[in-house]
């Protein structure tokens, strides 16, 4: 064993190829645009996406709502492992299956996306190999519930404005807790990629009809 402590990244995860990473901010940024324009999201925009009172027709853009764009390539984050210092974080990273996806490379299935008051994201399915590398105690909304493994898996595509990237994955946490409850979600209707559900609270999210498969590879980010 060497005597230095192995230097854990700030998170694990896995990174899209560049090519995935650019069609996957289209696809997110065309789904705002067609959302802004739903009677029913206009509706309610008002009220949760901070419209000025005086303009309530007035359609809000989406896009520069979400003002907090991830930098670079797209990630769907494992472990937030914060250089060592977060709890679990050297668990995590000796696991064998940890070292040895390290730097290979998966399809990852997306299956819908999502927005929040605070946050938009893409839901990931992970596949049962996948999962080995999900860790075991992220998939939990405070105050102690706990959600099946995987539910908090996700790529943030934007934040609004004051909100960290952290709360992506807590919001679709909240979607998952509403989904257990047996809340699917109101129907709104079809639009582009799928059907549109409201979950109230500014809550939206589209199941894609046709699930997108984005190439990413399994890594460290170091910062
Ligand atoms: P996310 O976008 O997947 O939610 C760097 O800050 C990255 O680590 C962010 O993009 C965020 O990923 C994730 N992150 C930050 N703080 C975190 C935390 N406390 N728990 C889990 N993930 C976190």
């Amino acid at each position: 064993p060497s005597l230095e402590k192995d230097f854990l990244p700030l998170y694990y995860g896995w990174f899209l190829s560049k090519r995935s990473s650019e069609s996957l901010r289209k696809t997110g940024q065309a789904f705002l645009d067609e959302l802004a324009n739903i009677k029913a999201f206009k509706k309610e925009s008002n009220k949760y996406f901070g419209q000025p009172p005086e303009e309530p027709k007035l359609k809000i853009d989406l896009t520069s709502y979400f003002v907090k764009r991830p930098p670079g390539v797209l990630h769907c984050t494992t472990k937030f492992t914060d250089f060592g210092k977060a709890p679990g974080a050297d668990d995590y990273a000796q696991q064998d299956i940890v070292k040895t996806s390290y730097g290979k490379s998966f399809f990852l299935t997306i299956s819908a996306l999502f927005i929040t008051p605070r946050t938009a994201g893409a839901r990931v399915e992970m596949s049962e190999q996948q999962i080995l590398l999900w860790p075991g105690d992220v998939d939990v909304l405070q105050p102690a519930v706990s959600l099946p493994k995987g539910s908090r898996a996700h790529i943030t595509l934007g934040c609004a404005s004051g909100v960290e990237a952290v709360q992506t994955g807590l919001d679709l946490l909240e979607f998952a807790k509403l989904e257990k409850a047996g809340n699917k979600g109101e129907e709104v209707g079809e639009i582009g990629g799928g059907k549109l559900f409201s979950f109230g609270n500014g809550m939206w999210m589209l199941l894609l009809s046709k699930k997108i498969e984005v190439r990413a590879i399994f890594g460290g980010y170091y910062g």
